[in-house]
């Protein structure tokens, strides 16, 4: 199809988590539980779904385009000022809105290899060059990332933490690295699961230190509990925002977003219930995967990354936890083919996921 640039003709299909339909039609279970896309296994957030209800009353009018009560919230919340902040369809919606505003032909981009797989689906439509530079220890290495910046580079994309490691750049990490970025450059540092990891005394929140070329991503798919809303929201300089507002989908993100999004900050007791039990999970989990012998690679966030000693193995235990309707993520479209990651769930899903894996190791 001539009509279709190549970069976009050899762009793989996006390969989401199974969803809890298909594994009951294809496995024939009738209990799923799904440990598969970091989602909140709380639900959502009751605030947020009370609002959501009161707002499709009015659902027949657009949204404010300007997202004014939300960002106004956003800004007092975070301590800036209502032009610094630009909200999303997630926060992936504000990852293309980036894409679309600053890359000029010629520009490049910087990221590391086999991190966020929504990223890499962005990057790579975009057309430009990427120097995706490999991991080390699981982690970002943000010295190789310096090194291969150039006269080109214009955006640097940081998943902080990593998913799907669930690793983090430390707060000196980080400040050393952003002594070698130009000041043309952009660094986009997602803080998806920012909520679960920021109780880490080096990690560097990125709200603490504004530099004119940061722009920070958050979202309420996770600690809110609203990965189906499609809300997000970032924070960076007036005149970064500015043109990111000029360039973004008007109507995105939709009236029922940011009417959830409004009624989930002021859901301090569902954030502590998320957060609480998110702990536990990550505790429970990482123990008792060690019991079994499974190596894990140490998370700050709401999954954990497990490494088996083949693809054949990680493929192997995957399709036996389904079998048991039980569907954590297998990492082959990531770039790591021996690992699977496992979000964490309540605590009785977390339970049935570790009794099912002892009886198939
Ligand atoms: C690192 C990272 N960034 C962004 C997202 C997507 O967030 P949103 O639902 O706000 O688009 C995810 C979701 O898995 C993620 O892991």
């Amino acid at each position: 199809m001539p009509l279709v640039p190549s970069y976009i003709r050899n762009l793989a299909n996006y390969k989401p988590g199974k969803p809890i339909e298909e594994v009951v039609r294809e496995y024939g279970v009738e209990r799923v539980i799904k440990l598969a896309s970091n989602e909140n296994s709380l639900g959502p957030s009751p605030k947020a779904v009370a609002a959501i209800e009161q707002a499709l009353q009015s659902s027949h009018r657009y949204p404010d385009a300007f997202g004014f009560e939300l960002r106004t919230k956003l800004a007092e919340r975070f301590n800036v000022k209502l032009d610094n902040v630009v909200l999303g369809a997630g926060s992936e919606g504000i990852m293309s809105t980036i894409m679309r505003t600053f890359l000029l032909s010629d520009d490049e981009l910087v990221s590391a290899a086999n991190s966020f797989i929504g990223f890499r689906v962005l990057a790579n439509a975009s057309g430009r060059k990427v120097h995706w530079v490999p991991m080390k220890n699981y982690r970002y290495d943000l010295d190789a990332m310096a090194n291969v910046i150039n006269d080109y580079t214009k955006i640097i994309y940081i998943a902080n933490p990593d998913n799907p490691m669930g690793t983090y750049a430390t707060r000196n990490e980080f400040d050393d690295f952003y002594t070698q970025v130009p000041e043309r450059a952009l660094i986009i540092l997602d803080e998806a699961y920012y909520e679960f990891s920021k109780e880490n005394n080096d990690f560097p929140d990125s709200m603490s230190y504004r530099y004119d070329n940061v722009i920070t991503l958050r979202t309420f798919s996770k600690a809110y509990g609203l990965a189906g809303t499609r809300i997000g929201y970032g924070f960076a300089h007036r005149e970064l925002i500015g043109n990111l507002m000029k360039v973004k989908v008007p109507f995105e993100p939709s009236l029922l977003a940011q009417a959830a999004g409004l009624a989930a900050l002021d859901d301090k007791e569902f954030l502590m219930q998320t957060l609480d039990l998110n702990k536990k999970g990550i505790g429970y989990l990482s123990d008792e995967l060690r019991k079994l012998n499974v190596e894990t690679v140490p998370s700050v966030t709401n999954f954990i990354t497990t490494i088996w000693e083949s693809e054949e193995k990680a493929i192997f235990i995957s399709e036996a936890l389904l079998k048991n309707g039980i569907i954590v993520r297998p990492l082959g479209s990531f770039g790591w083919p021996n690992c699977l990651r496992v979000s964490t769930g309540l605590e009785s899903e977390n339970e049935a996921f570790i009794d099912t894996l002892k009886t198939i190791i």
